[in-house]
């Protein structure tokens, strides 16, 4: 446990902030009256316990207006915001705690209207990777760093960074024990490894597509009901990120743009986007141990993983993965998001995360590492729904993966306060595992010789066109989900 004197604010009690409350208390030392909780919703109910032993509660909404005047009511030099909220223009929420030298932690960079300007907008102004822009704009302002701010740090983005330098490190042993390296290629690993130089190392092990695959298989045996959104997580923020268009780190390996595929023109341009929603591109790709269908759903560790995985010389990448998510939610939100395409994107009137209702499942998150000699390389969690009740009653798999991964960056925060803006990437991997395994379930880290080709069939071959590669396994068409597959 460590020690906590100041105070934490935490914006927003949903799904996400219910879990990591008491997970807070559980690690960090901090007495319960120095602990405010913010929601626009009536959340004293659910918080009676918390309450009861110290904790307070205020009813009020951060808003563009009053964000600065309602923030300074709770919060000072030396304490912490945990933003569990949605919508909270990121920007403006970090130059505020760089000046008041508040630290700061989210799940996701977000803006105040978000659908601002849709659908006239460039895709390339759509995206992640313009508020990534943006945010380093705002910095490079800054004349010091300042306090810490952790941003994008959940399970994915979040865990999933960390997930991908284990994975890295543990291929490479693997290789080096199975005597797939020799000679100078194996010292030079040994040493990559030793030095955590990970991107030389993902370019040395040949690692050439990255998935965050994600199969949440929770189910209820309280049905969706018709008009209804049903989830183990923020709908809006689904809604949000998934009707948008789609994103991912561009790999250099990569031979051809697929469809409506957008470049940027500005920084360092490892990712490209397309104009179609996430919710509405899919591709193949594994979890242990099955194939399934995810979708590209634009996420942080597309932009931070694929760039800190950039390999340049002389101002030229020579190397980079291909990065995105892979998401197959759980089943009532994969018809849910039928629904929602029928009703044209209009959300649902009713909307239901699931809890206590959950009979049977698991999240099943982790990073696919794929392109080496043993083709793929799987590693993550396995988190049943018995098990996170466990660790904390009334709680669901998907968002005990998010609370643990906000609970250990809040402690890297603690012991690092004067860090400035860091990215899950930017923190010791070693450090934020080692507080969040025993909340992750089963550990996994294996390899598969799965390829998305591996089970290919062709119902009508020599009647339709498939436009696939078969030479090259790990081109990006060859797990885009089209016409003909
Ligand atoms: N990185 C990850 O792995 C990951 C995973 C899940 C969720 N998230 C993100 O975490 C955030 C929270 O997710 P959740 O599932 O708990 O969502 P949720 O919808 O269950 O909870 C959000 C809560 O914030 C409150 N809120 C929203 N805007 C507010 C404002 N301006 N002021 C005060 N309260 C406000 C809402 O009333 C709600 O209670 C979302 O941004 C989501 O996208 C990230």
């Amino acid at each position: 446990m460590i020690e906590f004197t100041n105070k934490i604010l935490f914006v927003g009690y949903g799904a996400v902030a219910e879990c990591t409350l008491p997970i807070i208390f559980k690690h960090i030392k901090v007495p319960a009256k120095n602990v405010t909780v913010m929601d626009f919703e009536n959340r004293a109910e659910k918080l009676k316990k918390w309450t009861a032993k110290g904790v307070n509660f205020v009813q009020d909404r951060v808003t563009r207006e009053n964000l600065g005047a309602l923030l300074g009511r709770y919060v000072s030099a030396g304490d912490i915001i945990i933003d569990l909220a949605w919508n909270i223009d990121a920007l403006e929420i970090l130059q505020w705690c760089h000046d008041r030298g508040v630290r700061y932690i989210n799940t996701s960079t977000e803006l105040w209207d978000p659908y601002q300007g849709l659908p006239d907008n460039k895709p390339t102004t759509k995206t992640l990777y313009w508020r990534q822009l943006n945010l380093r704009r705002l910095l490079a302002k800054w004349p010091v760093k300042g306090p810490t701010a952790v941003i994008e740090h959940g399970a994915n983005p979040g865990l999933i960074s960390h997930f991908t330098k284990q994975g890295l490190i543990d291929i490479g042993q693997s290789l080096l024990a199975d005597k797939k390296l020799k000679g100078r290629k194996a010292e030079e690993v040994a040493q990559l490894i030793v030095d955590r130089k990970f991107n030389v190392l993902a370019q040395k092990i040949g690692v050439k597509v990255i998935h965050c695959s994600e199969r949440d298989t929770q189910i209820s045996d309280v049905p969706k009901q018709v008009d209804e959104f049903v989830n183990t997580w923020s709908i809006e923020g689904f809604r949000e990120e998934g009707t948008t268009t789609s994103e991912m780190g561009w790999g250099t390996h990569e031979k051809e743009l697929p469809a409506f595929a957008y470049q940027h023109k500005e920084g360092p341009k490892n990712q490209i986007c397309l104009a179609r929603m996430g919710i509405n591109t899919w591709v193949r790709s594994w979890v242990p141990d099955y194939t399934i269908h995810g979708m590209v759903v634009r996420h942080g560790e597309s932009f931070s993983i694929s760039d800190q995985l950039t390999v340049w010389e002389k101002g030229k990448a020579v190397y980079r993965p291909t990065m995105h998510y892979a998401y197959c939610p759980c089943d009532n939100a994969i018809i849910s998001l039928q629904e929602l395409r029928g009703y044209d994107y209009k959300l649902q009137v009713n909307q239901r995360i699931m809890n206590d209702e959950i009979t049977s499942g698991s999240d099943i998150l982790g990073a696919l590492l794929m392109g080496h000699d043993y083709n793929s390389w799987w590693i993550g969690s396995d988190l049943s729904i018995e098990e996170s009740r466990r660790l904390v009653p009334h709680q669901n798999a998907t968002t005990m993966q998010v609370a643990i991964s906000v609970v250990a960056a809040t402690m890297w925060m603690i012991e690092n306060p004067e860090s400035g803006v860091v990215v899950p990437d930017d923190l010791p991997h070693d450090y934020v595992l080692d507080i969040s395994k025993p909340y992750l379930g089963r550990w996994i880290s294996r390899s598969s010789d799965w390829t998305p080709l591996r089970d290919y069939q062709n119902t009508f071959a020599g009647y339709n066109r498939p436009d696939l590669d078969l030479k090259d396994p790990w081109q990006f068409k060859n797990f885009l989900v089209k016409d003909g597959r």
